[in-house]
Protein backbone atom coordinates (compact mmCIF):
# COMPACT_ATOMS: atom_id res chain seq x y z
CA UNK A 1 0.00 0.00 0.00
CA UNK A 2 1.22 3.56 -0.35
CA UNK A 3 1.79 5.53 2.91
CA UNK A 4 -0.48 8.88 2.84
CA UNK A 5 1.31 11.93 1.20
CA UNK A 6 0.42 15.11 3.40
CA UNK A 7 -0.90 18.45 2.94
CA UNK A 8 1.40 21.46 3.81
CA UNK A 9 2.05 22.05 8.04
CA UNK A 10 1.32 25.58 6.88
CA UNK A 11 -0.72 27.37 4.17
CA UNK A 12 0.99 28.53 1.28
CA UNK A 13 -0.18 31.94 2.56
CA UNK A 14 0.94 32.11 6.41
CA UNK A 15 3.11 35.04 6.69
CA UNK A 16 6.84 33.88 6.80
CA UNK A 17 9.74 36.46 8.41
CA UNK A 18 11.32 38.52 6.11
CA UNK A 19 14.73 36.70 4.51
CA UNK A 20 17.69 38.24 6.52
CA UNK A 21 15.13 38.35 9.99
CA UNK A 22 15.30 35.31 11.08
CA UNK A 23 14.59 36.17 14.65
CA UNK A 24 11.30 38.38 13.69
CA UNK A 25 8.56 36.01 15.12
CA UNK A 26 5.87 35.31 12.34
CA UNK A 27 2.47 33.93 13.04
CA UNK A 28 2.37 30.55 12.80
CA UNK A 29 -1.51 29.29 12.34
CA UNK A 30 -2.36 27.06 15.01
CA UNK A 31 -5.58 25.65 13.88
CA UNK A 32 -4.58 24.34 10.70
CA UNK A 33 -6.90 23.65 8.14
CA UNK A 34 -6.37 19.82 6.17
CA UNK A 35 -7.20 20.02 2.42
CA UNK A 36 -8.48 16.58 1.78
CA UNK A 37 -7.96 16.59 -1.77
CA UNK A 38 -4.26 17.26 -2.07
CA UNK A 39 -2.37 18.47 -5.21
CA UNK A 40 -1.39 15.55 -7.01
CA UNK A 41 2.29 16.14 -8.41
CA UNK A 42 2.44 17.70 -12.18
CA UNK A 43 2.93 15.09 -14.51
CA UNK A 44 6.27 15.77 -16.06
CA UNK A 45 6.64 18.95 -15.93
CA UNK A 46 8.11 20.37 -19.35
CA UNK A 47 11.30 22.71 -19.48
CA UNK A 48 14.61 22.38 -17.61
CA UNK A 49 15.08 22.49 -14.24
CA UNK A 50 16.46 26.20 -13.80
CA UNK A 51 13.15 27.00 -15.93
CA UNK A 52 11.06 25.33 -13.14
CA UNK A 53 13.13 26.57 -10.65
CA UNK A 54 13.03 30.45 -11.90
CA UNK A 55 8.71 29.85 -12.65
CA UNK A 56 8.28 28.22 -8.61
CA UNK A 57 10.80 31.06 -7.54
CA UNK A 58 8.86 34.21 -9.11
CA UNK A 59 5.48 33.13 -8.07
CA UNK A 60 6.44 31.63 -4.66
CA UNK A 61 9.03 33.81 -3.45
CA UNK A 62 10.60 33.15 0.03
CA UNK A 63 9.15 29.40 0.14
CA UNK A 64 11.06 28.60 -2.87
CA UNK A 65 14.16 30.72 -1.74
CA UNK A 66 16.42 30.22 -4.40
CA UNK A 67 15.97 30.88 -8.48
CA UNK A 68 18.52 28.29 -9.62
CA UNK A 69 19.09 24.83 -9.28
CA UNK A 70 21.97 24.09 -6.96
CA UNK A 71 25.02 23.73 -8.68
CA UNK A 72 26.81 20.42 -9.27
CA UNK A 73 30.03 21.53 -7.10
CA UNK A 74 26.81 22.65 -3.96
CA UNK A 75 25.57 19.32 -4.39
CA UNK A 76 28.93 17.52 -4.02
CA UNK A 77 29.98 20.05 -1.29
CA UNK A 78 26.58 19.01 1.04
CA UNK A 79 26.96 15.48 0.37
CA UNK A 80 31.09 14.79 0.86
CA UNK A 81 31.82 13.18 3.94
CA UNK A 82 28.99 10.69 4.08
CA UNK A 83 29.91 7.23 4.27
CA UNK A 84 28.55 5.53 1.38
CA UNK A 85 29.34 1.96 2.55
CA UNK A 86 27.05 2.50 5.81
CA UNK A 87 24.40 4.95 5.11
CA UNK A 88 21.24 3.18 5.37
CA UNK A 89 18.28 5.88 4.61
CA UNK A 90 18.86 9.30 3.95
CA UNK A 91 16.69 11.78 3.93
CA UNK A 92 16.62 14.91 1.60
CA UNK A 93 13.68 17.69 2.79
CA UNK A 94 13.02 20.49 -0.13
CA UNK A 95 14.52 18.67 -3.24
CA UNK A 96 13.44 20.76 -6.06
CA UNK A 97 14.56 20.05 -9.03
CA UNK A 98 16.70 16.94 -8.03
CA UNK A 99 20.63 18.31 -8.24
CA UNK A 100 21.64 16.79 -5.05
CA UNK A 101 19.50 13.65 -5.36
CA UNK A 102 21.16 12.97 -8.46
CA UNK A 103 24.73 13.21 -6.95
CA UNK A 104 23.55 11.03 -4.30
CA UNK A 105 22.15 8.71 -7.06
CA UNK A 106 25.43 8.41 -8.46
CA UNK A 107 27.31 7.05 -4.50
CA UNK A 108 24.58 5.48 -3.03
CA UNK A 109 24.77 1.51 -2.73
CA UNK A 110 21.70 -0.16 -3.84
CA UNK A 111 21.02 -0.74 -0.17
CA UNK A 112 20.70 2.62 0.82
CA UNK A 113 17.33 3.96 0.53
CA UNK A 114 17.23 8.25 -0.61
CA UNK A 115 13.73 9.60 0.72
CA UNK A 116 13.26 12.94 -1.09
CA UNK A 117 10.59 15.49 -0.16
CA UNK A 118 8.76 17.81 -1.57
CA UNK A 119 5.71 20.47 -1.22
CA UNK A 120 5.64 21.88 -4.70
CA UNK A 121 3.68 20.13 -7.05
CA UNK A 122 5.58 20.65 -10.19
CA UNK A 123 9.16 20.41 -8.99
CA UNK A 124 7.63 17.27 -7.39
CA UNK A 125 6.68 16.28 -10.51
CA UNK A 126 9.99 17.15 -11.97
CA UNK A 127 11.73 14.85 -9.31
CA UNK A 128 9.27 11.45 -9.79
CA UNK A 129 10.10 12.00 -13.66
CA UNK A 130 13.38 12.11 -13.02
CA UNK A 131 13.96 9.14 -10.08
CA UNK A 132 11.56 7.01 -11.68
CA UNK A 133 13.79 3.94 -12.31
CA UNK A 134 15.99 4.68 -9.54
CA UNK A 135 14.56 1.86 -6.93
CA UNK A 136 16.15 3.31 -4.01
CA UNK A 137 14.97 6.58 -4.07
CA UNK A 138 11.20 7.55 -2.98
CA UNK A 139 10.08 10.64 -3.89
CA UNK A 140 7.20 12.01 -1.53
CA UNK A 141 5.03 14.98 -2.15
CA UNK A 142 4.79 16.13 0.69
CA UNK A 143 5.33 18.78 3.97
CA UNK A 144 9.21 18.43 5.34
CA UNK A 145 7.80 19.86 8.77
CA UNK A 146 6.28 16.19 9.27
CA UNK A 147 8.99 14.28 8.23
CA UNK A 148 9.19 11.92 11.01
CA UNK A 149 5.65 11.13 10.47
CA UNK A 150 6.42 10.24 6.70
CA UNK A 151 9.56 8.32 7.62
CA UNK A 152 7.87 6.19 10.34
CA UNK A 153 4.83 5.35 7.85
CA UNK A 154 7.30 4.02 5.69
CA UNK A 155 9.22 2.27 8.32
CA UNK A 156 12.40 4.44 9.10
CA UNK A 157 12.49 5.13 12.08
CA UNK A 158 16.25 6.27 12.09
CA UNK A 159 18.38 8.11 8.98
CA UNK A 160 22.09 8.68 8.92
CA UNK A 161 21.80 12.05 7.30
CA UNK A 162 19.01 15.21 7.02
CA UNK A 163 19.77 17.03 4.04
CA UNK A 164 18.04 20.00 3.38
CA UNK A 165 17.24 23.39 0.71
CA UNK A 166 14.82 24.41 2.92
CA UNK A 167 14.25 27.75 3.00
CA UNK A 168 14.68 27.47 7.35
CA UNK A 169 15.49 31.24 8.02
CA UNK A 170 12.23 31.83 6.23
CA UNK A 171 9.91 29.53 7.77
CA UNK A 172 7.97 30.53 11.41
CA UNK A 173 10.02 30.04 14.00
CA UNK A 174 7.51 26.90 15.05
CA UNK A 175 7.83 25.24 11.52
CA UNK A 176 11.70 25.67 11.62
CA UNK A 177 11.49 24.32 15.04
CA UNK A 178 9.93 21.72 14.15
CA UNK A 179 12.07 20.53 11.09
CA UNK A 180 14.82 20.49 13.38
CA UNK A 181 13.27 18.64 16.21
CA UNK A 182 12.40 15.87 14.27
CA UNK A 183 15.89 15.73 12.55
CA UNK A 184 17.61 16.10 16.54
CA UNK A 185 15.22 12.66 17.00
CA UNK A 186 15.56 10.83 13.79
CA UNK A 187 19.31 11.08 13.45
CA UNK A 188 21.54 8.10 14.15
CA UNK A 189 24.26 8.41 16.32
CA UNK A 190 27.24 10.05 14.53
CA UNK A 191 24.96 11.46 11.88
CA UNK A 192 24.36 15.11 10.80
CA UNK A 193 22.11 17.98 9.77
CA UNK A 194 23.18 19.66 6.65
CA UNK A 195 21.82 22.81 5.35
CA UNK A 196 22.95 24.60 2.42
CA UNK A 197 22.17 28.46 2.02
CA UNK A 198 22.96 30.98 -0.63
CA UNK A 199 23.71 33.09 1.69
CA UNK A 200 27.12 32.29 3.43
CA UNK A 201 27.76 32.58 6.89
CA UNK A 202 24.71 34.84 7.52
CA UNK A 203 22.59 32.43 9.55
CA UNK A 204 25.69 30.63 10.99
CA UNK A 205 23.90 32.23 14.66
CA UNK A 206 21.00 30.48 13.83
CA UNK A 207 22.41 27.27 13.33
CA UNK A 208 24.37 27.58 16.74
CA UNK A 209 21.20 28.13 18.53
CA UNK A 210 19.70 24.71 17.61
CA UNK A 211 23.62 22.76 17.73
CA UNK A 212 26.73 22.35 19.40
CA UNK A 213 28.51 22.26 16.36
CA UNK A 214 28.28 24.32 12.73
CA UNK A 215 30.67 24.04 10.17
CA UNK A 216 29.88 25.94 7.52
CA UNK A 217 31.84 25.33 3.79
CA UNK A 218 31.91 27.66 1.56
CA UNK A 219 30.81 27.02 -2.33
CA UNK A 220 31.95 29.60 -5.03
CA UNK A 221 30.75 28.08 -8.11
CA UNK A 222 27.13 28.38 -7.30
CA UNK A 223 24.35 30.87 -8.51
CA UNK A 224 24.50 32.84 -6.53
CA UNK A 225 27.43 31.54 -4.52
CA UNK A 226 26.74 29.85 -1.01
CA UNK A 227 27.43 27.35 0.63
CA UNK A 228 26.62 23.95 3.51
CA UNK A 229 26.27 24.04 7.02
CA UNK A 230 27.29 21.02 8.37
CA UNK A 231 25.56 20.33 12.09
CA UNK A 232 25.78 17.95 14.91
CA UNK A 233 24.90 17.60 18.42
CA UNK A 234 21.37 19.34 19.14
CA UNK A 235 21.11 21.78 21.86
CA UNK A 236 17.18 21.51 22.90
CA UNK A 237 15.07 24.73 20.81
CA UNK A 238 16.39 27.63 21.62
CA UNK A 239 14.63 29.84 24.53
CA UNK A 240 12.18 32.70 23.12
C1 LIG B 1 16.22 26.65 -2.19
S1 LIG B 1 15.16 25.45 -2.96
C2 LIG B 1 16.32 24.10 -2.97
C3 LIG B 1 16.05 23.13 -4.09
C4 LIG B 1 17.12 22.04 -4.27
N1 LIG B 1 17.41 21.35 -3.03
C5 LIG B 1 18.39 22.56 -4.86
O1 LIG B 1 19.41 22.48 -4.17
O2 LIG B 1 18.38 23.04 -5.99
C6 LIG B 1 14.04 25.08 -1.62
C7 LIG B 1 13.06 23.96 -1.88
O3 LIG B 1 12.34 23.67 -0.67
C8 LIG B 1 10.99 23.39 -1.02
N2 LIG B 1 10.16 23.57 0.19
C9 LIG B 1 9.84 24.73 0.81
N3 LIG B 1 9.07 24.49 1.90
C10 LIG B 1 8.92 23.13 1.97
C11 LIG B 1 8.26 22.26 2.88
N4 LIG B 1 7.60 22.73 3.94
N5 LIG B 1 8.33 20.94 2.65
C12 LIG B 1 9.01 20.44 1.58
N6 LIG B 1 9.65 21.22 0.68
C13 LIG B 1 9.61 22.55 0.87
C14 LIG B 1 10.69 24.37 -2.13
O4 LIG B 1 9.54 23.99 -2.86
C15 LIG B 1 11.99 24.30 -2.93
O5 LIG B 1 11.97 23.28 -3.87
Amino acid sequence: MTPPTVTPHYPATTPVAPHGAPEAKAEVKTAEKTNPNPPAPAKAPKGPDWWLMMKAFLTQGKRIASFAPSSRFMARKIIDGIDWATAKNIVELGAGTGPITAEMVKRARPETKIVVIELDPVLCGRLQDRFRGTPNVEVILGDATKFGELLLARGIPKVDHVLSGLPLPSFPAAARDAVLETAAKTIAEGGTFRQLTVMPLIYYKLYRRYFESVRFRFVPFNLPPGGVYVCRGYRGLPTK
